[in-house]
């Protein structure tokens, strides 16, 4: 059993905080720098982010959803261990997959053979990656997104809910994929798309 503190105290913290609960972790509460923050269902905000060394054998999650956000953390907490969250409903096969650290898995989430996951990574309820992906740091696939066989998700990149990318394809760092946006060619250049099937949004 690990103690774990979440970085955030927002919606997306108690989702996580619901997850380490389940896998039967002793969840010690929240680090939050929002004078606002409180805590809740009796987890408490324990202090500010920079407090994080008052607890030097916590295992640390991220519980806020921008990517950059999450990035900056990574890179401006030292020495901290990371933990990993993954919802005990959800599916990782065994074979060939790997999840980085700091990454959430949600309810319900599927991870297929032969696929990679990178660090701090979300992938949000009922998300389907499958096999043979590629899926680089800080990415988010939101609730109910997938990503057919053989895909490359570039580090950053969101994919909003209910997102689908075709087999076989790339999209490249740096993407907001919108809700419902079906990806049906290689995504070379960063930026925003968005439709069936998608198109830059300018
Ligand atoms: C893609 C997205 C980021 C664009 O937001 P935005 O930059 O504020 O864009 P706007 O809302 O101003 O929309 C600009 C245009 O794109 C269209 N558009 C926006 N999102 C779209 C989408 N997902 N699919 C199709 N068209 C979309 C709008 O209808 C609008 O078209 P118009 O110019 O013809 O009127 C946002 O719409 C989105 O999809 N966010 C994802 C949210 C999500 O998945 N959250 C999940 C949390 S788990």
């Amino acid at each position: 059993m690990e103690n774990v503190i979440i970085i955030g105290a927002g919606g997306h913290a108690k989702v996580i905080a619901d997850i380490v609960l389940r896998q039967g972790d002793r969840l010690l509460g929240f680090l939050d720098d929002s004078p606002n923050a409180t805590g809740a269902y009796g987890i408490p905000v324990l202090g500010k982010v920079a407090d994080y060394p008052l607890w030097p054998n916590a295992r640390f999650l991220i519980g806020i959803g921008s990517a950059a956000v999450r990035q900056r953390f990574v890179n401006e907490l030292r020495d901290i261990r990371w933990h990993t969250a993954i919802h005990p409903t959800a599916v990782i096969s065994p074979l060939g997959t790997s999840i980085g650290e700091g990454t959430v898995v949600m309810a319900n989430a599927v991870v297929n053979p032969g696929t990679t996951v990178g660090r701090h990574c979300i992938l949000n309820t009922g998300s389907i990656v499958e096999h043979d992906n590629t899926i680089g740091d800080y990415v988010h696939i939101s609730a109910g997104a997938k990503t057919a066989g053989t895909v490359t998700i570039g580090r950053n990149t969101w994919l909003g809910i209910g997102a689908t990318v075709s087999n076989d394809l790339t999209v490249c760092p740096d993407c907001m994929i919108g809700a419902g946006t079906v990806v049906v060619k290689d995504i070379d250049a960063p930026g925003t798309y968005v439709g069936v099937p998608a198109r830059r949004l300018e």
